[in-house]
């Protein structure tokens, strides 16, 4: 399997963006979100949807040099139109808002409307919990979750991410679709060439798959649980938490009216809502940090089912993947994730990814 350095993988996302227009400091911004899910193992929102953006914005569906802006706001709120801009503009604009108001009065909760795509939900609460509070953030997407007895995709992958800190630098770290997996994980098992697991996807005839190019073709993913029988509408359930804190306190696009998401979409931009919320553990108990390790030491510390398989807390395997690229020094991808950047690159006119 092909390698490239991390470097050379930042050097090849920010030479994209910055080749089709966007400036540096989002091209930079933008490259550390995606460059983030690749070094943290989410291969579905790293290079794979590095060609998605570029289209995006060479298109015209999305405005890289747009700047977001407060429309209305209190102490603890603010409710922003992101200005079409890209993901990684309208995150780190809106997230920073919610930390200066939960560190002025205990809480920010933030959302906005007319965003894009802003890659790994996690990214942008982690950016709260590197401040000592706990972050929370949710997005809504494009309607390919099936709800419970339905046939057709309408909710989203809306994902859900939480990060609280923790004494000794340590922290929780749950980030995850609302869907059994994000649409990008089945793209990744076509690059892989492998099925899926059961109960990840449905097909166009409204039945359950394994065959991933007919799940990507049909765009109908199960909601987390899988079918009714196994609890799938407590997926459906936290999508629909999303949607709430997405369009209907935004008024954005509710999911079911965002367009399909592809490398060569046309038509009318996402209009994505987005909510980012900042919470300070200080106006609360006493001790926050000491609870959260504990737990954290409990779960740990779990008699494994299996001694080769450590009981994880959520946050854990992000964590020990990143420290295993940094240790390497690079990134492992599939042949075709190289040969679709090499297709890219002759487009763009940049210069291809130099695997190692
Ligand atoms: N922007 C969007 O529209 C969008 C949509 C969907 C997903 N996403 C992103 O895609 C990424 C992948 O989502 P996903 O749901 O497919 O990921 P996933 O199924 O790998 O779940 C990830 C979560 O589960 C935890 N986890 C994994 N194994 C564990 C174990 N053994 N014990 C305890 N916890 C464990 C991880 O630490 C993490 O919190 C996320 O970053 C998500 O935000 C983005």
């Amino acid at each position: 399997m092909p390698e490239v350095r991390v470097d050379e993988v930042r050097r090849f996302m920010e030479d994209s963006l910055r080749a089709v227009g966007a400036p540096e400091s989002e091209a930079v911004a933008h490259a550390a979100l995606l460059l983030h899910a690749d070094v943290t193992g989410h291969f579905s929102h790293g290079l794979n949807r590095l060609e998605f953006y570029i289209n995006d914005i060479s298109s015209g569906l999305t405005d890289a040099n747009a700047k977001p802006v407060i429309l209305k706001e209190s102490a603890a709120t603010a409710w922003v139109d992101g200005a079409n801009a890209l993901g990684a503009t309208v995150g780190n604009f809106c997230m920073d808002v919610a930390i200066r108001k939960a560190k002025e009065c205990g809480i920010g909760w933030v959302v906005a409307k007319r965003s894009n795509h802003f890659g790994m939900a996690g990214w942008w609460a982690l950016k709260a919990q590197l401040e000592g509070l706990i972050g929370l953030t949710f997005t809504n997407s494009s309607p390919i979750l099936v709800p419970t007895r339905a046939k057709k995709g309408t909710l989203g992958t809306n994902p859900i991410a939480m990060f609280a800190p923790a004494t000794g630098g340590d922290y929780i770290g749950v980030d995850m679709a609302s869907t059994t997996v994000a649409m990008g994980k089945i793209e990744v098992q076509i690059h892989k060439k492998e099925p899926l697991p059961e109960g990840w996807a449905m097909g166009t005839d409204g039945k359950v798959t394994t065959d991933a190019q007919e799940a990507f073709k049909a765009g109908r993913l199960l909601p987390l649980g899988g079918l009714e029988s196994t609890g799938g509408y407590k997926g459906y359930g936290l999508s629909a938490i999303g949607e709430v804190f997405c369009s209907g306190l935004s008024g954005s696009n509710c999911t079911h009216r965002v367009p399909k998401w592809s490398f060569t979409r046309q038509g009318d931009p996402m209009d994505l809502g987005q909510c980012y919320a900042a919470i300070d553990p200080n106006c609360f108990a006493p001790g926050f940090g000491e609870r959260i390790a504990d737990c954290l030491r409990t779960w740990r510390n779990l008699e494994p089912v299996d001694p080769e398989l450590p009981v994880l807390a959520p946050g854990d395997k992000e964590r020990i993947n990143a420290e295993q690229t940094t240790k390497r020094g690079s990134i492992i991808y599939s042949e075709s994730q190289i040969e679709s950047c090499d297709t890219m690159a002759r487009k763009i006119g940049i210069k291809p990814l130099k695997v190692v």
